[in-house]
């Protein structure tokens, strides 16, 4: 086999924000929120006209999700009982947006890592669940402020954009369109989630990952031969955002909480389980791998719980936290990114020859599986 056309991973990047919530933090004000909430309606809620808001607790959320914390890009507002939102300056179109600032940053690293120059990548792909404005594309942006020739676009599958990202530049190194293609997944996912939602105001994080995927032929000594990908889609309105632009057409309802993330988070649980597991089982069969004898997991990052029982039906045994690790706790669900910083926190031990699995799952429904070998 030539070295032609054989998609790699050359290199991942991470960039991480400063601040961070921990629940102690998120549940004092919440509940401070709550409170106020509370008594401000107190005589409605007496007569029956109003419902009681219920106060959240740091001990459901650690055993219902394993997350312990989160970062996010600005945490006062987030932490304000009054604000309850991510606020920031708003940036002139001659600045460079926030999203695209943070995902250079990770960018940046994964092509230090890998020894390239602008002139050595032919595209950018910004995969991720949210963007900050519809054009020009975030990619575009990204792509000038690194100084990259070629094409740039912007993909969105939820939680599955970067798995669903690295198939596509695999594609592009597989059909011989491109040598070397940055993806790049900026998640400033505390501006869509709801952080007035006891049911879901723990969940997500921010952060921004990077990953190079390249041609075997120019890819540097130390890298990740991508074995197969696969993805998949099954419509669902289990996790949901109606946020988008024909809100103005019904400004009545533009401020509505169906605007920012919403769950069923019990039947995305059930439902999306055993259709990754399936998935993965499926996956490795077709490339002749042995799901029992994979050396790591890097799953995608939303629930722990969801992640023993995926790790469990592939392994065909309780995973322990060196074969399926976890960054919830630190980063809670970061969307797309979730898995890609598992990869690129916790492979690096791993041998020559070790073969492991990234894969997500998520809004859509969506799911995808990047299996790898270490060069
Ligand atoms: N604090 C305290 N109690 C809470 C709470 C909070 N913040 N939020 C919910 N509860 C309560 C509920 O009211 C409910 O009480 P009840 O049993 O008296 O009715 C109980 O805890 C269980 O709530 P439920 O929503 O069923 O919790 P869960 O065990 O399903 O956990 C998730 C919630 C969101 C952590 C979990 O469903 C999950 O992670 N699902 C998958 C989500 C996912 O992957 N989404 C993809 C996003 S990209």
């Amino acid at each position: 086999m030539t070295d032609q056309h054989q998609p790699v991973i050359s290199a991942t990047g991470l960039f991480t924000p400063e601040e961070s919530i921990s629940n102690e933090e998120l549940v004092a004000s919440f509940n401070e929120f709550v409170e106020r909430h509370n008594a401000r309606f107190a005589d409605e809620i007496a007569a029956g006209e109003a419902e009681a808001l219920a106060p959240s607790s740091v001990e459901f959320i650690e055993k219902a999700s394993g997350i312990k914390a989160r970062h996010v890009m600005a945490k006062e507002p987030i932490l304000d009982p009054d604000i309850m939102s991510p606020r920031w300056e708003q940036r002139g179109n001659d600045e460079m947006s926030l999203m695209a600032e943070i995902g250079v940053a990770a960018a940046r690293q994964a092509m230090d890592a890998a020894g390239r120059k602008a002139e050595d990548i032919d595209a950018v792909l910004c995969a991720a669940s949210n963007m900050e404005r519809a054009y020009p594309a975030m990619a575009i942006e990204i792509q000038q402020a690194l100084g990259i020739d070629g094409f740039a676009f912007d993909m969105n599958v939820a939680c599955s954009s970067a798995t669903f990202g690295i198939q596509t530049a695999a594609d592009y190194i597989r059909a011989g369109n491109a040598k070397s293609v940055l993806v790049v997944s900026p998640e400033i996912t505390s501006g869509h989630l709801n952080w007035r939602d006891r049911d879901s105001h723990f969940i997500f994080g921010d952060v921004a990952t990077a990953v190079l995927v390249e041609d075997l032929s120019i890819a540097p000594d130390d890298h990740w031969k991508i074995l197969g990908t696969r993805l998949k889609t099954l419509y669902s309105n289990n996790i949901r955002n109606n946020f988008g632009f024909l809100n103005r057409a019904h400004p009545e309802t533009a401020g509505e909480p169906d605007k920012l993330f919403v769950q069923e988070g019990r039947k995305v649980f059930k439902e999306v389980v055993p259709m990754v597991a399936t998935m993965i089982l499926e996956e490795a069969e077709r490339l002749s791998l042995d799901p029992q004898q994979l050396r790591r997991l890097w799953l995608h990052q939303a629930n722990a719980g969801m992640n023993r029982l995926i790790a469990q039906r592939v392994l065909g045994h309780e995973a322990n936290d060196d074969e399926s690790p976890t960054v919830l706790d630190t980063y809670g669900n970061t969307s797309s990114a979730g898995s890609i910083i598992a990869f690129h926190k916790h492979s690096e031990d791993l041998a020559g020859g070790d073969t492991g699995l990234i894969c997500s799952f998520g809004a859509g429904y969506s799911a995808g599986t990047v299996f790898v070998r270490k060069a």
